[in-house]
C-alpha cells in the first residue's frame, strides 16, 4: 500500500478531513502543520481544488495527500460541478470538510448531505462583511478591529453557526493587504484550533 493509499485509510480516534481550496493555500498549510503533531485529532485525506493550477495542490503534493482537481467550468450546471464533489468526498473517509479559500459559493447540492459536518474559514469577524472585499470594507466603515471566522457553511452565505473568531486591531495607515496580513496570521492559528473543537464534539458524541 503506497502512502496515497494509507491516507484513505482514518487512524483510530482521527477525523478524516477533506479541504477544499482554490488558490494559495496557506490556510490549507496550517492543517497540514497542525496534522503532523502527534495528538493533534485530525489527517488530510484529501485536498480538492476547483483551479488546476491552485499553488495548495503543491503543498499537498509535497506531504503526499491525494488530490483532485474538480473545475465548475468543465460542468454545464452548479449541481453537476457538485454532484461529481460529492462523490469524490465519498471515497477518501470524509468526516469534516473543510472549506480553506475555496472560492464558489456552494449549493444545498453539496451543503444539505453535508450540513453539520462542513466549515470555511472568512476573513471578517461575522456577522459583519459577507461576501468579498471584507478588509477594505472594514477600514472604509472606520473600524478599529476585524479578524476572521470559522462557521458551519449553511445554505445562506456565511450565515452558518460559529464555531470561533480571532480578531486583529485596525491600525492608521492599513490598507486591505496589510489588513489581510494580519487577519491571515489569526486565520492560520483559527484552523487547527476549530478542528479540535470540532474532533472534541465528536468523540464525545461516539
Ligand atoms: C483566506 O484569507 C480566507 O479567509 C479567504 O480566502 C483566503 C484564502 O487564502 N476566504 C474567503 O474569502 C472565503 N469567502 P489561502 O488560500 O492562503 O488559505
Amino acid at each position: 500500500m503506497g502512502n496515497l493509499e494509507q491516507q484513505k485509510t482514518p487512524k483510530p480516534g482521527k477525523l478524516g478531513l477533506a479541504v477544499l481550496i482554490s488558490g494559495r493555500g496557506s490556510n490549507l498549510q496550517s492543517i497540514i502543520d497542525a496534522c503532523r503533531i502527534d495528538n493533534f485529532p485530525a489527517q488530510i485525506n484529501l485536498v480538492l481544488s476547483n483551479t488546476p493550477d491552485a499553488y495548495g495542490l503543491v503543498r499537498a503534493k509535497e506531504n503526499d495527500i491525494s488530490t483532485r482537481i474538480v473545475s465548475h467550468k468543465d460542468f454545464e450546471t452548479k449541481a453537476d460541478f457538485e454532484t461529481e464533489i460529492l462523490s469524490i468526498l465519498d471515497e477518501f473517509n470524509i468526516d469534516l470538510v473543510c472549506l480553506a479559500g475555496f472560492m464558489r459559493i456552494l449549493s444545498p447540492t453539496l451543503i444539505t448531505p453535508w450540513e453539520g459536518r462542513i466549515i470555511n474559514i472568512h476573513p471578517s469577524l461575522l456577522p459583519k462583511y459577507k461576501g468579498l472585499h471584507t478588509h477594505q470594507r472594514a477600514i472604509e466603515a472606520g473600524d478599529t478591529e476585524s479578524g476572521c471566522t470559522i462557521h458551519y457553511v449553511t445554505p445562506g452565505v456565511d450565515e452558518g453557526e460559529i464555531i470561533l473568531q480571532k480578531s486583529v486591531p485596525i491600525i492608521d495607515g492599513d490598507t486591505a493587504d496589510s489588513l489581510a496580513a494580519r487577519v491571515l496570521t489569526q486565520e492560520h492559528i483559527a484552523y487547527p484550533e476549530a478542528i479540535r473543537i470540532i474532533a472534541q464534539k465528536h468523540h464525545s458524541l461516539s
